[in-house]
């Protein structure tokens, strides 16, 4: 299936089911000219529809045989294969060098060093984020080289995800299982209610620009897979607060039970205070939801010869805050921590999609 790019309202991406693939790649911006990044997102924006699409951005078999072909190939014959690209403004937009410091949102700002983080510097940060979402993987790796190749002279690679299979569920979906092996997802966000509330930027926000928009949050998140797979079935359901079979509270119930964080069991919680689910819950945290749109990654094995592998967590909500409030929580107390590190870390500002004949952050430059 195909999605579509000029909607005028949301980026694709974001509520769209998640599809079983993703690719996320962040950049520096190496220009200093506004007209430059301005370019950059009228060429990304119409590269991004064309690809969404299941077309090609521009001529893949020149008949010149001296011409350089457009567009790579390597998701000719593809189809759209339900591709999204979804794309972020970082902080650093809005920094000296472009003059449009006065227009930065004012929830933009680089994410406080928060508990328990490790980032790596490369591993961290950009300018402009791309998030490439497929059911293809190579579709999804095309769309990000392509819009990489586009952008060259004007933006540098930073850091970048390969993500395989999906950990997050949109509406009417089965719930996926992270490499912990525990369904991820089961408490999402999932009804327009929620997304007005806790993701889109409201109407009547500012800036006008961000109006249906909404804040991207990516976390690279190294799980210790050597010493999870060695821990007992009782450690694991105790540190996420649910069954791993069928995925429900350990308060009882099915998958889609509302977990119950003050049943006792034998004189103590039977959800632990610090389990994930108690520490991140609604009902615990002040009332904060965000939506997860989480993908497995892996990087092979590393230099001891151990798995490389985790989460890309990636979260949209109409605050960052939220996103800070929760993370201080779960870092400083989650009984997770001891299996996962954060290492890489990024925030964007995701504007709304574009009307047909316009661009991304068109408003931004007005
Ligand atoms: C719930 C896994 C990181 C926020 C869950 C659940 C699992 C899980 C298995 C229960 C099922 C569900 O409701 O989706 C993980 C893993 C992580 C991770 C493996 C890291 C490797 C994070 C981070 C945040 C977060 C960094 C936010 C700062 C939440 C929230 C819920 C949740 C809000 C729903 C809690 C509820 O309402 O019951 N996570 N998570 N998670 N997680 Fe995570």
């Amino acid at each position: 299936r195909s999605h579509e790019f000029y909607t005028g309202s949301h980026q694709a991406g974001i509520e769209t089911e998640p599809q079983r693939h993703c690719v996320y790649m962040t950049f520096d911006l190496t220009t200093t000219s506004v007209q430059d990044l301005q370019v950059l997102l009228a060429r990304w924006s119409a590269g991004i529809a064309q690809m969404m699409a299941g077309r090609p951005v521009g001529t893949v078999d020149p008949d010149r045989s001296s011409a350089v072909p457009q567009d790579t190939g390597e998701a000719y014959d593809l189809g759209p294969s339900s591709l999204t690209v979804t794309v972020g403004l970082g902080p650093g937009v809005f920094d000296h060098r472009f003059g449009l410091a006065a227009k930065r949102p004012k929830l933009l700002a680089d994410l406080p060093t928060l508990p328990s983080d490790v980032l790596k510097p490369e591993l961290t940060g950009g300018d402009l984020s791309l998030q490439a979402c497929a059911d293809d993987p190579q579709v999804a790796y095309h769309a990000i080289r392509d819009l990489a190749r586009m952008g060259r002279g004007t933006v540098n690679t930073r850091w970048t995800v390969m993500g395989f299979g999906r950990a997050s569920a949109g509406k009417g979906q089965s719930t996926p299982r992270n490499l912990m092996g525990f369904k991820d997802g089961t408490r999402n966000i999932r009804e327009p209610e929620d997304f007005d509330r806790y993701v889109w930027v409201g109407h009547d926000s500012e800036p006008v620009w961000m109006r249906g928009g909404t804040y991207q949050v990516a976390r690279k998140i190294r799980m210790d897979i050597e010493i999870w797979d060695s821990s007992d079935r009782g450690t694991q359901e105790g540190i996420f607060g649910r069954s791993k079979g069928a995925g429900g509270p350990l308060s009882g119930g099915s998958e889609f039970t509302t977990p119950d964080f003050h049943k006792m069991v034998a004189g103590k919680p039977a959800i632990p205070a610090k389990s994930h689910v108690a520490l991140a819950a609604h009902e615990n945290n002040g009332g904060i939801k965000i939506l997860r749109r989480s993908y497995n990654f892996t990087d092979g094995i590393n230099e001891l010869g151990q798995l490389d592998a985790g989460l890309l967590f990636i979260a949209y909500q109409n605050d960052p805050g939220h996103f800070v409030t929760l993370q201080r929580r779960l870092g400083s107390a989650d009984l997770l921590n001891e299996y996962i590190s954060h290492i890489g870390s990024g925030i964007f500002a995701v504007p709304p999609a574009p009307k047909p004949g316009h661009y991304l952050a068109e408003g931004l430059f007005a």
